[in-house]
């Protein structure tokens, strides 16, 4: 054999029989694990809990339970295994543009059984397509991209449907074991990024989604970014000093919102006397002041970091964050480096039913000392949803595209409730700068010359 990659000339060889098995084995473990998770949260309720619709926000659970089986059918049975339709009759009702979430509830949903066997029934013939695909070739199918997407969008369903766990009242039917006590919390506060290019986004990772694409040169001068995101204690602290009542610290909308909606802490708090409490999947507890503050908006996000003289990071500062190795100039897939996430790296993939404490997780950090990018709280950054210069759709335009330039700020980091097949570096999650249902905190950053762009001296 000569040295070069043989995967990388046309014409070539196609890869080893034995790494083709090796990725089927991998997809199939990963539709097992979301298809194990799916179940876990549509069997915690009873039958009339799963067809109730708990939140105008959300879907009953049995829709995004038949829906994650329609998208499955779609594309690994209908597309890349050239079957023929199922239940064609049913396609219209889980199109997500077709019915709103608030919506959905009114629809001649498949019920319960039924919609447990059509996933079963889907899932046994997306095996068979696995079995019989190339895994190379068109692009597709192209290093597994297509059963990829399916298990991301099942596990994406799946933190949805943990969302809609969250806002539906009851004694509690999801448990799991707290995260780890933090070994130390990082020292400083904040850590300087050097200023000058970076590359964002990624040519390479095989189940980046289309909006993650193309990777590209992004200069940006020096900031400085906390080292852990904002913590339920600090949030507390604008709370009791008034941030709520104060102009100063909201744009126009923010405090327009908050005013209407009439918000007055992060959701699920209330006050007890001289303290808070949270209400987390049906328990009732104090509010933990070492944690990351999570279910606020966009708006109560920038209120605070105002508060504090700050601003959000854009999310182009995120991902360098993340990302930079400033040793070598590169980007990596993650903070820590470029293996996939292990529990050791970051809380993710509802292993506990909270965000961990500040400085949980030392092998997660970045070369810089960031902790916690990855995990606990989706961070809200200042940024809309924009495609990267050279965006193309792939492989079909609802997924980003009809979204760009919205109403909406980009998210970075994922949740504890985000599965690490779902979560990379250069990962791009948003939504409307009002939700709060989300898993979403946030983290500060400030420009690091503060005097630029005053005018004068
Ligand atoms: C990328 C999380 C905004 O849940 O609305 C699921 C993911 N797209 N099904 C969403 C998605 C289609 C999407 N987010
Ligand atoms: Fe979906």
């Amino acid at each position: 054999m000569t040295g070069a990659d043989p995967g990388l000339l046309p014409g070539a060889p196609q890869p080893a029989d034995r790494d083709t098995d090796a990725l089927r084995t991998r997809i199939a473990d990963l539709l097992e694990r979301a298809r194990v998770r799916t179940r876990g949260l549509t069997e915690a309720v009873d039958e009339t809990d799963l067809v109730t619709q708990h939140s105008a926000l959300m879907s009953p659970l049995v829709w995004d339970l038949a829906h994650v089986g329609s998208q499955e059918e779609l594309w690994l049975v209908r597309d890349v295994g050239g079957r023929e339709p199922l239940r064609p009759e049913i396609d219209g009702l889980y199109d997500a543009f077709q019915h709103s979430r608030a919506s959905r509830v009114e629809l001649p949903l498949l019920g319960p059984a039924e919609a447990r066997a059509y996933v079963a029934e889907v899932r046994d013939k997306a095996l068979d397509t696995l079995g019989a695909s190339p895994l190379h070739g068109r692009r597709l199918v192209d290093q597994g991209f297509a059963f990829g997407m399916i298990v991301q969008h099942e596990q994406q369903h799946d933190e949805t449907m943990l969302a809609t766990h969250q806002l539906r009242t009851g004694a509690p039917v999801l448990h799991a074991p707290p995260p780890a006590e933090p070994a130390a919390a990082p020292v400083a506060a904040e850590v300087l990024v050097p200023g000058g290019p970076f590359t964002m986004g990624t040519d390479t990772e095989p189940w980046a989604l289309d909006n993650e694409r193309p990777a590209h040169v992004v200069d940006l001068p020096a900031f400085w970014i906390d080292t852990v995101p904002v913590t339920n204690g600090a949030y507390a602290a604008f709370v009791d000093a008034g941030g709520y009542d104060d102009p100063r610290w909201w744009s126009e909308r923010g405090w327009a919102h908050k005013n209407e909606a009439g918000l007055a802490a992060p959701q699920f708090w209330t006050r007890d006397g001289a303290g808070w409490w949270r209400r987390r999947f049906g328990v009732l507890e104090p509010v933990r002041a070492d944690e990351p503050v999570c279910h606020v908006c966009f708006f109560e996000a920038e209120a605070y970091a105002a508060w504090v003289g700050k601003r959000l990071p854009t999310e182009a500062e995120w991902e360098k964050a993340a990302r930079f190795d400033p040793a070598t100039g590169r980007s990596r897939r993650f903070p820590w480096g470029d293996d996939d996430a292990s529990p050791a790296h970051a809380n993710l993939g509802q292993r506990h039913l909270r965000p961990a404490p500040v400085g949980a997780y030392p092998a997660g950090a970045s070369p810089l000392g960031v902790h916690q990018l990855v995990g606990d709280v989706w961070e809200w950054t200042g940024s809309g949803w924009h495609p990267y210069p050279g965006f193309t759709v792939f492989p079909y335009p609802e997924y980003s595209q009809v979204f760009f330039g919205g109403d909406y700020r980009v998210l970075r980091g994922g949740s504890f409730g985000t599965d690490a097949a779902a979560i990379r570096g250069t990962f791009r999650n948003w939504d409307h700068p009002v939700r709060r249902q989300i898993f979403a905190g946030f983290r500060c950053a400030r420009d690091a010359d503060p005097a630029a762009g005053q005018q004068g001296g």
